[in-house]
C-alpha cells in the first residue's frame, strides 16, 4: 500500500513538473525571440584595428551596421581609427595591448552585460625577418612573437567567453596565416611568425571542440598577402588590397557555422590544409 502511495505521488509529481514545463517554455522562448529580434545588431569586438586589416575590418562591420568595439594599442594616435568613431553610430574605441592580461580583464569586467557576437583576433606581429635568421637567433622576440599572436588570443578568448555565449551569432575567428600551415612549408623562413600561427591553430582547434557544445563557431581565416604594413617591401603587385582581403574573410566568416566550426579558411573560401 505504501509503495503504491510512494508510486503515485512520484507520477503526480512527474505529472506537474512536465506542466510547469510546458507553461514555462514559451516564457522562455518569448524572451529568446524578444533578445534576438529581427532588428537585433550584432557586435564586433576586433583586436588590432588602428591600421592595416583590423582597420579595415572596423570600417566594413561598421558598414554593415554593426556595432564596432574597435581595441588598438594606442587609440590617441589612432586617427584613422577615430575618423571612424565619428562618422558611424556605434563605434567605440577602446584601449588594448593584447599582451596586458590586467587590461583584458578590465574590458572584459566593463562589458559584461554586452553580447559580442564576433570576437575578432586580429592583432599580429611578424618579429621581423632580420631577428629569425638560423645561428643567429633572437629569442626573446620569439618569445614576444608568441606572446601576442599566440597566447594573447586564448587569454581573451577565455575573458570574453560569457559575452559570445550570450550573443546570438556566437563566433570566436583568428585572422591566421597560410604561414601557419606544415603542410604548405617548402622554404625555411620566418621561424617564429610561422610556428606562432601554427600553434594559434592549435589553440583554436582545441577551443573549437571545446565549446561546440555550447553553440559557439570557432574558425581561422587567412587574409592573402595584403598591402599592409606587415608587407611593407614587397612590390605591390604581389599583394593584394586591403579591402578586397577583409571583404573574402567577412563572407567566410559569415560562412561559419557550428558544423563547420574548427575550418581554417583560405580567402577563397577553400580549406588550408594543416
Ligand atoms: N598582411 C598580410 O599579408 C597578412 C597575411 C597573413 C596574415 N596576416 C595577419 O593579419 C593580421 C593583421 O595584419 P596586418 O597585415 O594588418 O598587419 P599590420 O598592418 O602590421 O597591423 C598589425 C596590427 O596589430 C597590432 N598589434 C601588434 N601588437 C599588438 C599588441 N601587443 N596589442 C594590440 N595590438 C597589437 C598593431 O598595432 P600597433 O599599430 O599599435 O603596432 C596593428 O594594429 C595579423 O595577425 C597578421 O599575422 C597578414
Amino acid at each position: 500500500m505504501k509503495s503504491k502511495l510512494k508510486a503515485s505521488v512520484s507520477y503526480l509529481c512527474s505529472v506537474a513538473m512536465l506542466v510547469a514545463g510546458l507553461v514555462s517554455m514559451p516564457t522562455v522562448m518569448a524572451a529568446d525571440a524578444a533578445e534576438f529580434a529581427d532588428d537585433y545588431v550584432p557586435t564586433v569586438l576586433i583586436t588590432g584595428s588602428n591600421r592595416g586589416i583590423g582597420l579595415e575590418f572596423a570600417q566594413q562591420y561598421a558598414e554593415r551596421g554593426w556595432t564596432v568595439i574597435a581595441t588598438a594599442r594606442k587609440p590617441a594616435q589612432a586617427d584613422a581609427l577615430n575618423a571612424l568613431a565619428s562618422k558611424y553610430d556605434n563605434f567605440i574605441v577602446e584601449q588594448l595591448d593584447v599582451t596586458d592580461f590586467n587590461r583584458v580583464d578590465a574590458l572584459a569586467a566593463k562589458y559584461a552585460e554586452m553580447p559580442i557576437d564576433l570576437l575578432l583576433h586580429n592583432a599580429g606581429i611578424s618579429g621581423g625577418s632580420d631577428k629569425q635568421i638560423f645561428t643567429k637567433m633572437e629569442y626573446d622576440v620569439f618569445a614576444k612573437v608568441l606572446e601576442v599572436n599566440t597566447i594573447a588570443p586564448l587569454k581573451i578568448s577565455e575573458a570574453f567567453y560569457s559575452h559570445v555565449k550570450a550573443s546570438r551569432d556566437k563566433k570566436i575567428v583568428t585572422v591566421s596565416s597560410s604561414e601557419g600551415s606544415i603542410n604548405g612549408a617548402s622554404q625555411p623562413r620566418l621561424y617564429f611568425y610561422r610556428s606562432s600561427k601554427a600553434a594559434l591553430n592549435m589553440v583554436m582547434v582545441n577551443l573549437a571542440l571545446q565549446l561546440k557544445r555550447k553553440g559557439i563557431s570557432v574558425g581561422m581565416v587567412n587574409p592573402g598577402m595584403t598591402d599592409t604594413d606587415f608587407m611593407a617591401g614587397l612590390p605591390k603587385k604581389m599583394l593584394r588590397p586591403t579591402a578586397d582581403a577583409v571583404t573574402d574573410m567577412i563572407r567566410n566568416i559569415d560562412a561559419l557555422t557550428i558544423e563547420t566550426t574548427g575550418s581554417f579558411y583560405q580567402y577563397d573560401g577553400t580549406i588550408i590544409p594543416w
